[in-house]
């Protein structure tokens, strides 16, 4: 009976070490990469540089040489820019925000 005491520690140890390890993994992806990769990579690109053939076609500039702010952005998503498609009632304006955070940390 005593003997399962350590045993019992010792996995609540385990346990911790387990969560703390996915909390930090967690932490280390940004929010909203997944939202970019699924809605927005295919013209933005992956690193927010679009393809040469993708800034030609739809007039796309890499991520950093727009200088709009977070809102103005937000709005262009939403409600569409030139060949950029509305995202309202596809994304949530949660999601749309999250995304464009992510866009905005993209060099
Ligand atoms: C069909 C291709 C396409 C998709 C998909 C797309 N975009 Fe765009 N995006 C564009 C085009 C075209 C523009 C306008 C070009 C410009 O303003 O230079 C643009 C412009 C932008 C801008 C600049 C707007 C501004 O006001 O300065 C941001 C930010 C942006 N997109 C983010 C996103 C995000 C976030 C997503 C995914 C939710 C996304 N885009 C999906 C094509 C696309």
């Amino acid at each position: 009976m005593t003997k399962a005491l350590p045993t019992c520690t010792a996995s609540k140890v385990v346990l911790a070490a387990v969560m703390l390890a996915c909390s930090t993994a967690a932490f280390a992806e940004a929010p909203g990469e997944a939202t970019y990769s699924a809605n927005c990579k295919s013209c933005h690109g992956a690193t927010g540089t679009p393809s040469a053939g993708m800034a030609k076609m739809m007039n796309i500039k890499p991520a950093a040489e727009y200088k709009t702010t977070a809102e103005e952005q937000f709005n262009s998503v939403k409600n569409g820019k030139e060949k950029m498609k509305p995202f309202a009632g596809k994304l949530t304006d949660a999601q749309i925000k999250e995304a464009v955070a992510y866009f905005r940390t993209l060099k």
